[in-house]
């Protein structure tokens, strides 16, 4: 599975994305496309991305009873996306589940990544509100681990962490890093960032890449950018 730029379509309306994606008229961006989006167009929106030519990622974070995951991530795999994800605190019984729904008929399935920790939970949250008192380090590789028993394809995660899930869970077990910037770019409200290159250097798998693209004066030449620094 090769190195690719993931562009984070953080629109609100069909209207907004396709004004975006009508500017790319040669290589087609991989697009990430998030639950606002999603919740408000539906499954249409998804159909009609992957027929103007685009992979898709579609972030929805599944965290359900095993059966309901399972029978979710059969509508998904219909759905033709390349890339999906759920919560590994669902537990290993829900991530086989979901394994399970997404592979089809003929044996292939989109990639399924695990989110581990959100990056928005810190240690004193995860301690105060869920009860989990170990370092929040182990327990991200810890949940990538249990993903990987699972059968999961790889985890999202910082681009600080994927060189020690690499380490834990092998070369081959994806990372998938948001919280990208350029080095002369605005960081926004991400707090932990690397550039493309540096996330290159440490073995990202795959990028994604969000405001430096889309708010971007020229979204093309910025996204041409970051496949430059990242992919080639
Ligand atoms: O605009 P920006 O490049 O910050 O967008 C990053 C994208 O990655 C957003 O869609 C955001 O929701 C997502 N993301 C993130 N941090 C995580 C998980 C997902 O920034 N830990």
């Amino acid at each position: 599975m090769g190195k690719d730029v993931i562009v984070a379509c953080d629109f609100a309306s069909k209207k907004d994305v396709f004004d975006f994606l009508d500017r790319f008229s040669g290589r087609k961006p991989f697009v990430k496309i998030g639950m606002e989006l999603f919740y408000a167009e539906g499954p249409e929106i998804v159909k009609e991305i992957k027929k103007r030519g685009h992979k898709i990622f579609l972030d929805l974070k599944l965290h359900d009873i095993p059966n309901t995951v399972m029978k979710a991530m059969r509508v998904l795999s219909c759905l033709d996306v390349d890339m999906c994800n759920l919560h590994a605190s669902g537990t290993r019984t829900m991530m086989e589940a979901a394994i399970k729904g997404l592979t089809r008929e003929d044996g292939t399935r989109p990639i399924l990544i695990a989110v581990t920790q959100l990056t928005s939970t810190d240690q004193e949250s995860m301690e105060r509100d869920l009860l989990i008192n170990e370092p929040i380090d182990k327990v991200v590789m810890h949940y990538a681990a249990t993903a990987k028993a699972a059968g999961l394809d790889g985890v999202v995660c910082s681009p600080l962490e994927a060189e020690k899930v690499h380490t834990v869970c092998g070369k081959d077990f994806l990372t998938v890093t948001p919280g990208v910037r350029f080095a002369d770019g605005d960081i926004g409200d991400q707090k932990r960032v690397m550039t493309p290159a540096e996330a290159k250097k440490i073995g990202s798998d795959y990028i994604v890449v969000g405001r430096p693209i889309t708010a971007a004066p020229d979204p093309v030449a910025a996204y041409e950018r970051c496949v430059k620094e990242f992919v080639d």
